[in-house]
């Protein structure tokens, strides 16, 4: 199986994409790290270790990560996932401690100790895989690629022009970007077309084990923020998932490799992903742009891997 780290900000996808990552016995998830973004960082670390419990996969090592953004100040997203960062759902506390170490030293320690080279999915903003790079030069040969939620070739969701988790450290995906790792860029191309509707809520809940049951709730809630009709949405675009499906099943998508440029500077264009989509630059491709997704298949693929938990 695929060797993954999960850098994430649970966050009501980001949670979902755990619970997904950890039913697909094709992943072998050597840790999970969290960054500030959706919450507070001890909100997302906490969320993190409330999710595995639920699992009941205390055994994977879980470490918190930079305490804000490289050179800014923290924005979070209380808008869209409440106070805790995972309204709705009754979650258990957390049944185990994070390591005594900085996500970074986790990701560090797992790379130099592994025999094969390891995919990292980035959920949340760039801080923490930013400052890895930056730091650890000599582990960019076992990095295999890096799979991220982020960007958007076309318009933005937290300005005109920017996604929330670029735009949260742009400084730090200008890092990621620029670093010559393979990269899947998992932008709102694609996660605007990965809508959960409310009959596919009603599926999950129809499996009605404990894990689906918790999924459902989560999906409740975060329908809430997306209902406004300004978004043109019939359902929740389920971003961070997609990440997963794509290691899981990349027949499910459509995407383009190109270079990917990300606007630090700009007076509207903070965070912007610049996707040179008709090679009008030089720049060579630094990514896969994934910008369709078969989604029935996804609900699909989501709603089977739920039934896993039906075991537990
Ligand atoms: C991204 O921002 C967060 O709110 C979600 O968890 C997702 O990672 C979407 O823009
Ligand atoms: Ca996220």
């Amino acid at each position: 199986s695929y060797p993954v780290i999960l850098d994430c900000d649970p966050g009501h996808d980001d949670a979902i994409a755990l619970i997904l990552a950890c039913a697909s016995p094709e992943l072998d998830i050597r840790a999970v790290t969290t960054s500030a973004g959706n919450q507070t960082p001890e909100k997302t670390l906490n969320n993190a270790l409330r999710i595995l419990t639920l699992l009941g996969r205390t055994d994977i090592p879980v470490a918190g990560g930079a305490l804000k953004p490289i050179s800014r100040e923290l924005i979070i997203a209380d808008n869209v996932h409440g106070e805790t960062g995972l309204d709705g759902p009754v979650l258990p506390d957390p049944g185990f401690k994070p390591q005594p170490i900085h996500a970074i030293e986790l990701m560090a320690n797992i790379l130099r100790e592994s025999e094969t080279p390891v995919t990292l999915v980035p959920t949340g903003p760039l801080t923490n895989v930013a400052l890895l790079l930056a730091t650890h030069r000599e582990l960019h040969e076992k990095i295999e690629q890096i799979v991220l939620m982020g960007g958007a070739a076309e318009a933005g969701n937290w300005t005109p022009a920017a996604e929330f988790n670029i735009f949260v450290d742009p400084e730090a995906a200008d890092i990621v970007f620029k670093s010559g790792v393979p990269i899947t860029m998992c932008g709102l191309d694609v996660t605007h077309r990965a809508q959960i509707m409310d009959e596919d809520i009603e599926r999950i809940r129809a499996i009605a084990n404990p894990v689906a049951n918790v999924v459902a709730e989560l999906l409740d809630f975060f329908m809430i923020y997306h209902r406004d009709p300004k978004w043109g949405f019939k359902g929740a675009p389920l971003h961070d998932p997609c990440t997963i499906a794509w290691l899981l099943k990349p027949a499910l998508f459509q995407s383009q490799t190109c270079w990917v440029g990300i606007e630090t500077q700009g007076t509207h264009t903070l965070g912007m992903t610049v996707v040179d989509r008709y090679q009008l630059t030089n720049h060579p491709a630094n990514a896969t742009v994934l910008y369709d997704i078969n989604r029935q298949g996804f609900v699909d693929l989501l709603a089977e891997r739920l039934e896993n938990y039906s075991e537990i």
